[in-house]
């Protein structure tokens, strides 16, 4: 699987990161997630790719975003979409080769936008060359050391070696075979069996990371997406959790393999790797913790640059519960120093459009909800977001207002978790589904139409939400975030800082001030009479009446 590049040194020096950009780029950065099985095809052969990606930059440059993002394109069998790494150096064959990566950080350079690219730390694949000596070896091999393997419970061993769970549901362990096909010892897999933790205690896997980082920073790329950041430290003696309703205390509790203390070691080793590269280069943590405040212990100065506002995320459309959480995200930030970071939607959750369409409750939604409603807050919601101070990630698709597709038959699913019983719910696909750029029938641009059918099918409806049939039309989300992100190129002061001035309103009106400008969200299905002064810059709703906050709609002003 390993590609060689013949001349490492001239790519280095030419996929240079722009120059004479000011510093802190990342603090108010707007971030654009690409999902590249999905983003454009290029070679029709249903699967996304990194020539596609190339070729749609100028998009992504011309909606206004500073970063991109893409999610994992690595050696990988795919069990997880490829978040289960085999070889961490070399470009899975269906999404190019590194030459491709390569040419794609080049242009997106050379267009003035940023490459972040996904790191996957916490798990490789079974597929890797070290797990794969280490079961052929058999118990004893010092290559067992790089993961957890454990002799079983019970008489035989027959029971696993602890009561955790997998994230995708069933047991966290599985059991292997010795080289002489007797059952032998277990291994530890926090997500799918095909995705062996690795043993952060074994001083070769820290050294084979430290290794990657530079690798891909010589290659030119601006930071890293640190995949299950949260996750790489367990604490000692893998002790038992004592209860089997672990998915209610994910993400509320630290849990014996998730937000340890040891891991903030790991990231300022990293931090001292990404302060010798010139041009700032920058990490993001996901970092799913109990608490904004847990989340900052990720982005103190020596450790990550910014980290994922999860709890933002899950915050439903309700003025006061978004202005708690935009207060205790900021409050968090401060005594790290670090920005804040927004986001309402990735390759993980159901879609802000969906989400809002629906009932409060849960990121991974079976229905279909009421679209328009669903759509008005989304926007609204984005516009929001767009105006607080600190970063913003965006996900492929918010721009075109795409829904989670909710009825996708079970027989086109890939998520793994769809697979496995009692885990998370395994909808994930609905928000994967690849992108409409142009045409009346799919895959509407987003392969060549003599391509085969894309990895998962998109509905008819989809003609009407293309880039195409968006583009230039001024009620379009897609016009709408263009226009929103030239209003925040244009006026620094919407991303930048660290407060926002909260202004009297009204119960379900959010107001707030920075230097010259407002911003007024209207969380309420009715329309809320506000004085307001100034002049309109943006407004996610239509006919803005003057003194009235149109339902559901978020307005900037100037003031
Ligand atoms: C992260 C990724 C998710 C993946 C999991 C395991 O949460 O975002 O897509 O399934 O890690 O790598």
């Amino acid at each position: 699987m390993t590609q060689n590049l013949a001349d490492t040194t001239r790519l280095t020096a030419s996929a240079a990161t722009p120059a004479g950009e000011p510093r802190g780029w990342w603090r108010d950065a707007v971030i654009y997630q690409v999902y590249p099985r999905s983003f454009a095809d290029a070679n029709g052969d249903g699967m996304g790719d990194l020539p596609g990606v190339r070729s749609r930059l100028p998009y992504l440059r011309e909606l206004g975003v500073d970063a991109v993002w893409l999610s994992p394109f690595y050696a990988s069998p795919q069990a997880d979409a490829g978040y289960d790494v085999a070889d961490y150096r070399a470009v899975d064959p269906m999404f190019g080769s590194l030459l491709d990566a390569d040419g794609l950080i080049r242009d997106a350079h050379a267009l003035g936008l940023r490459i972040i690219v996904d790191l996957v730390p916490n798990h490789s694949s079974d597929q890797h060359e070290w797990f794969q000596r280490a079961l052929r070896e058999g118990p004893g091999s010092a290559l067992r050391e790089r993961y957890h393997f454990r002799p079983g419970k019970g008489e035989t061993g027959e029971l696993p070696p602890n009561d955790w769970e997998s994230i995708f549901g069933g047991p966290a362990w599985t059991r292997t075979a010795d080289p002489d096909g007797t059952p032998g010892d277990w291994y530890l897999h926090l997500f799918a069996p095909e995705q062996p933790d690795f043993n952060w205690d074994s001083p070769a896997v820290a050294d084979e990371f430290r290794s990657i980082l530079r690798f891909w920073l010589d290659m030119g790329v601006d930071g890293f997406r640190v995949d299950v950041a949260h996750g790489l430290v367990k604490a000692p003696g893998l002790p038992d959790l004592g209860t089997h309703d672990q998915l209610k205390l994910l993400g509320n509790d630290v849990m014996p393999f998730f937000d340890q203390d040891g891991v903030h070691e790991i990231y300022r080793a990293w931090r001292k790797i990404l302060d010798e590269y010139p041009g700032e280069r920058i990490a993001v943590a996901e970092a799913w913790t109990p608490t904004v405040e847990r989340t900052a212990n990720y982005v103190r100065p020596d450790e990550l640059h910014q980290a994922f506002n999860f709890q933002y995320l899950g915050t439903a459309w309700d003025a006061a519960e978004l202005r708690a959480v935009i207060d205790s995200s900021l409050a968090a930030m401060r005594p790290v120093d670090a920005p804040a970071t927004w986001v309402l939607s990735n390759h993980d959750v159901t879609r802000h459009a969906t989400r809002f369409a629906n009932p409060p409750g849960g990121t991974q939604l079976r229905e279909r909800g009421d679209r328009e409603l669903g759509l008005r807050r989304a926007r609204a919601a984005t516009l929001l977001m767009l105006a607080l101070p600190g970063s913003a990630y965006l996900y492929q698709g918010e721009e075109l207002g795409l829904p989670d597709v909710t009825d996708l038959p079970d027989e086109v699913r890939q998520d793994p978790s769809f697979f496995r019983a009692d885990g998370q719910d395994g909808f994930r696909d609905g928000c994967r589904v690849p992108l409409p750029w142009s045409g009346s029938t799919a895959p509407y641009g987003f392969g060549p139409t003599t391509g085969g059918p894309s990895w998962l099918p998109q509905p008819a409806e989809w003609a009407e939400l293309s880039v195409e049939a968006q583009t230039g039309d001024p009620t379009s989300t897609l016009e709408l975030y263009r226009s929103a992100l030239a209003v925040r190129r244009e006026r620094p002061e919407l991303g930048a800082g660290r407060e926002v001035e909260w202004l009297p309103s009204a119960p379900g009106v959010l107001a707030f001030r920075r230097g010259s400008f407002v911003c007024l969200a209207n969380t309420t299905r009715q329309p809320v009479a506000y004085p307001t002064a100034g002049r309109l810059l943006l407004s996610s709703g239509e006919g803005v009446e003057p003194g009235l906050l149109a339902p559901d709609s978020t307005s900037w002003w100037a003031v």
